[in-house]
């Protein structure tokens, strides 16, 4: 018969080892945990910052191609509202915008532009659109005229 331990002090010794690295390990979570918790948040945030900011680029394209001739290259009106403008980016949510351009407006020039209205975009793509219209808000102008249409 073998003992893995020939004395109760070489026991004592191996415990204490132990015990000792289990103390370490304990003060480095206790260090780490902390620091993660504020590493974390600030981590998520950035990441939601990239997601939305590829995405209002994304529907800058969208923008480019679907939306100038009528609001305006950028979103300064011509013969449809300017949405960049204080009155229509505090009144309106983004979820407000992808409907009605989801939708348009019936009797109007603001056509549907959802594949399931017979436009030609996603619902991705309009959120992505939406996105870059909300993009503007920082330095939107003032301009309590933000309705009114050339010929409109
Ligand atoms: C052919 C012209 C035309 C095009 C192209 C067009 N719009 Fe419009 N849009 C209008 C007009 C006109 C209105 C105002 C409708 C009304 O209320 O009478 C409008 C209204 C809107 C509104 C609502 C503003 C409000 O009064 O609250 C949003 C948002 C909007 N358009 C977004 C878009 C987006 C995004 C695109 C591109 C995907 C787009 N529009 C393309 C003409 C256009």
């Amino acid at each position: 018969m073998t003992y893995e331990y020939e004395t109760d002090d070489q026991l004592e010794r191996s415990t204490n080892q132990w015990m000792a690295v289990g103390a370490g390990l304990l003060i480095v979570m206790a260090l780490v945990f902390p620091f993660y918790r504020w590493y974390e948040p600030g981590a998520r945030d950035e990441s939601r910052e990239a997601q939305a900011a590829s995405l209002a680029e994304e529907g800058g394209n969208i923008w480019q191609f679907n939306c100038t001739a009528c609001h305006g290259l950028n979103g300064d009106g011509g013969t449809a509202p300017a949405l960049n403008s204080e009155q229509y980016l505090q009144s309106a949510t983004d979820e407000q915008t992808r409907n009605l351009v989801a939708v348009g407006v019936p009797g109007s020039q603001m056509s549907a532009y959802s594949l399931d209205f017979g436009g030609p975009l996603t619902s991705e793509q309009i959120r992505a659109v939406a996105a870059y219209i909300r993009s503007w808000e920082d330095e939107a102008p003032d301009r309590p005229d933000w309705r009114d249409m050339i010929g409109g």
